[in-house]
């Protein structure tokens, strides 16, 4: 399925049906962070290690982080700063 092209943190609030880019610039969607996050990343930068997120203009950064936090609140995981 090919993802939409949003604008960086237009979409940070919803989950969408269909996967989101989130980091442009690495070609990540909302859907690998979540699924990242279900196999126990828990850090920004275990998702920086693990998919590339926020490693080149930073911009996706927040929304990232947010993301995560919710996947975190959902499964009661607690994130690592
Ligand atoms: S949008 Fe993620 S590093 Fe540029």
């Amino acid at each position: 399925m090919r993802a939409n092209i949003n604008e960086n943190d237009s979409h940070c609030n919803s989950q969408p049906r269909t996967a989101v880019y989130i980091c442009v610039c690495n070609a990540v969607t909302d859907r690998e962070i979540r699924q990242a996050a279900a196999l126990g990343v828990t850090s920004l930068q275990q998702l920086k290690d693990a998919l590339g997120v926020a490693t080149c203009c930073g911009r996706c950064e927040g929304c990232v982080h947010q993301i995560l936090q919710e996947e975190s609140d959902s499964t009661g995981a607690t994130l690592v700063a």
